[in-house]
């Protein structure tokens, strides 16, 4: 059982001699006319226990998903009800329909701060989706696929493949490639795809939300086929300076201190990267790599290419302060709610700091279950 643990040289230098990949920039592909012809709305499928699954098309004239479909595994067919879009609304940002679970919001300014978060991680790793050695998979699953982007593009990297991402919230659009459907699921629940089904499994930034660490990799394995692949990929909370410019008092510290301790006060980790790699090697998985890469926040690195990726990634941590701060610095941590909003002006106006050489680091993760 191998496993390689895989710092790329921006470990010991400035984020601008950080390339362990190709940097060539992968801009989100243009749909033209024809293509239009291609895509369809996609198939929501419901889990609702152990056997039984129910499937929607989504409907954009109606205010509900309405029933088109069964299928022939067995399912029932049904309407995906109002209640998983029961959103909850706090301090004038919207949350999913699961309430408590899950503390940052899925409205349209989160999603936009999604979509610009996975355009800097493209731009991270040279264009590329994903690092590991898939070639034809037939099944590709994205778990907590959040507004679909990963899951549509590798379904148009992909036309054969069948590609399925879940969530709790959604929120994937209306228009997608005819090999791409959405579930909406909660990963923290028994997984109910069909065991060995799968041949590449994704899951990006779900560090905040999985309950259990050890269970989630164990249950990509039990669905991933004989050779399959399974690869995580999840941004560190850290504020880190090579060069001392950003000091320990600093409002940026408190705040990836703050996040922290408040996610392990609800049962759940921003910190799964450093044991990844341990409990997929604990579920069976072999040939595991892992790969850190450095996600500058602004433009102060030379490196023409860390200082695009610096300038998207600030856009990306001011788009998602307030997002990432406000309920969890008010539900959980139980702070009032206007000194959050000064803190969150403050946090903005220190990630705008020029002077502050900081980063944070993006940990890429894969592993095979054998043949
Ligand atoms: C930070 S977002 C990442 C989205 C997507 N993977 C990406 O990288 O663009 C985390 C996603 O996990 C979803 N999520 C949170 N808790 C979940 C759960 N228990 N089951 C399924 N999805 C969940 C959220 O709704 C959100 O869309």
């Amino acid at each position: 059982m191998s496993t390689t643990e895989q710092s790329s040289s921006a470990e010991a230098g400035k984020a601008g001699e950080s390339q362990a990949v190709e940097t060539s920039v992968q801009q989100p592909p243009e749909i033209t006319p024809s293509e239009l012809q291609t895509v369809s709305e996609p198939t929501y499928t419901i889990a609702i226990d152990e056997g039984e699954t129910f499937q929607t098309d989504y409907t954009s004239s109606g205010s509900d998903y309405d029933s088109l479909y069964g299928s022939d595994s067995g399912s029932a067919t049904t309407s995906l009800t109002e209640s998983v879009k029961n959103y909850k609304y706090h301090n004038g940002r919207r949350y999913n329909a699961y309430g408590t679970q899950y503390f940052i919001p899925n409205d349209d300014v989160q999603q936009e701060q999604l979509d610009l978060f996975h355009h800097v991680f493209l731009l991270r790793l040279g264009g590329k989706l994903f690092l590991a050695p898939i070639e034809s998979p037939q099944k590709i699953m994205d778990v907590g696929t959040g507004t679909g982007i990963w899951a549509i593009q590798v379904a148009e990297d992909f036309p054969e493949a069948a590609v399925m991402g879940n969530d709790v919230s959604p929120i994937q659009p209306n228009w997608v490639p005819p090999n791409v459907s959405f579930e909406v699921d909660d990963f923290n629940e028994p997984w109910l795809q069909t065991p060995g089904s799968y041949d590449f499994i994704h899951s990006r930034d779900c560090h905040a939300a999985v309950s259990d660490w050890s269970d989630f990799v164990r249950n990509a394995f039990h669905i991933l086929k004989p050779g399959g692949w399974y690869e995580s990929q999840e941004h560190t909370v850290e504020i880190t300076a090579d060069d001392g410019s950003v000091p320990e008092d600093n409002i940026l510290k408190d705040w990836v201190r703050d996040l922290s301790d408040a996610f392990e006060r609800i049962g759940k980790t921003c910190h799964a990267h450093p044991h990844i790699d341990k409990w997929m090697e604990e579920a069976g998985f072999t040939n595991i790599k892992k790969q850190y890469f450095k996600l500058p926040i602004g433009t102060w690195p030379k490196d023409p290419v860390e200082k695009e990726i610096g300038a998207f990634n600030l856009v990306n941590m001011l788009d998602a302060t307030e997002g990432f701060t406000n309920a969890v610095y008010t539900r959980v941590l139980g702070r009032d709610n206007e000194v959050v909003a000064q803190t969150i002006k403050d946090i903005r106006k220190n990630l705008k700091n020029k002077s502050f050489h900081m980063y944070f680091r993006f940990c890429v993760t894969y592993g095979q279950k054998p043949e």
